[in-house]
């Protein structure tokens, strides 16, 4: 296609929420209107429209110390192949170099397939496990962990202040933060399951004591992106009845710019890192 020839990007508004909630939808991404507003409100997204219908998206989130995250890398199925996912990441990272900011994204390995030739770079691996069936037998655990514990240890551990988003998270309905045996964790609703991460603790007993603790808590499908080099936490995940769906690939573009402290056993999730 001649470059005059290619459908123009646009950078999209709150009121592309739902739109962009239909194309996540398609690629049965767990994503709800509410994280859609997050990008839209907080961040910078750009769109590919056929006639009135929105069929491609990716975000840039602005994170503390000229960090960014990109997400949302979405084509719908008729539209790729075509270079799409490629101008738009293309946008993001022009976005990012003009305001100096380093970027980063979790991506599936058919996102990988596009950013690798765009120049990022991997860092660590994550997997994806899903929980189906826990079965509600107790009261969601009684704790005192508070919003200003979980932002503290989420900085320790990516380096990155993110005390918007995780408040963000916090006071949407069917969140709650968890903590026991010096392991902290957010709850909260997904389209399709809800979501652990992120999750910090100091060990792998502990990390799986508190998932335990929740699944046993909980009576809808379970999320968790966990960090794959923790293998104990993996392993007890998966003899407890979780499988894993998907990897992703954490990468990079640009210089590093932040040493976490400790290593999370969960992330906030994909979208979000
Ligand atoms: C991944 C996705 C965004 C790619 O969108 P796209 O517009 O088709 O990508 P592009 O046309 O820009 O692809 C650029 C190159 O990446 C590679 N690529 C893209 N999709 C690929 C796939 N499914 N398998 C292997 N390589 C792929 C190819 O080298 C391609 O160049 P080519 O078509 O000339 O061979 C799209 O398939 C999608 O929405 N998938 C579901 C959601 C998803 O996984 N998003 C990524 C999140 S990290």
């Amino acid at each position: 296609m001649a470059a005059t020839d290619a459908p123009p990007i646009l950078k999209l508004g709150i009121d592309d929420a739902l739109a962009g909630l239909v194309l996540s939808t398609e690629a049965q991404w767990n994503q709800t209107e509410d994280d859609w507003r997050v990008f839209l409100h907080e961040g910078v997204v750009f769109g590919i429209r056929d006639g009135a219908r929105l069929v491609a998206t990716a975000a840039l989130l602005p994170y503390s110390g000229n960090n960014a995250w990109i997400s949302m890398v979405l084509v719908s199925g008729k539209h790729r192949r075509r270079g799409l996912a490629t101008r738009l990441v293309d946008a993001c990272l022009q976005t990012a170099r003009q305001n100096g900011l380093t970027s980063w994204l979790d991506a599936t390995p058919d996102g990988a397939a596009v950013y690798g030739p765009l120049g990022f770079t991997p860092t660590l691996q994550l997997r994806r496990l899903k929980l189906v069936k826990p079965a509600r037998a107790e009261a969601p655990p009684t704790s005192s962990a508070t919003l200003d514990a979980l932002r503290m240890r989420d900085r320790r551990a990516t380096g990155f202040d993110r005390t918007a988003l995780l408040s963000a998270f916090a006071q949407r309905y069917g969140s709650r933060i968890v903590a026991a045996n010096g392991a902290i964790a957010l709850v909260r609703d997904g389209r399709t399951a809800r979501h652990i991460g992120p999750l910090f603790a100091d060990d792998a007993a502990a990390a799986l004591a508190l998932v335990d603790a929740i699944v046993r808590s909980e009576t809808s499908p379970l999320l968790l992106d966990a960090v794959a080099s923790q293998g104990a936490f993996l392993d007890g995940l998966t003899s407890a009845g979780w499988t894993v769906e998907r990897p992703f690939q954490r990468m990079r573009f640009g210089p590093a710019t932040v040493t976490g402290e400790e290593m999370p056993f969960a992330v906030a999730g994909p979208e979000f890192g």
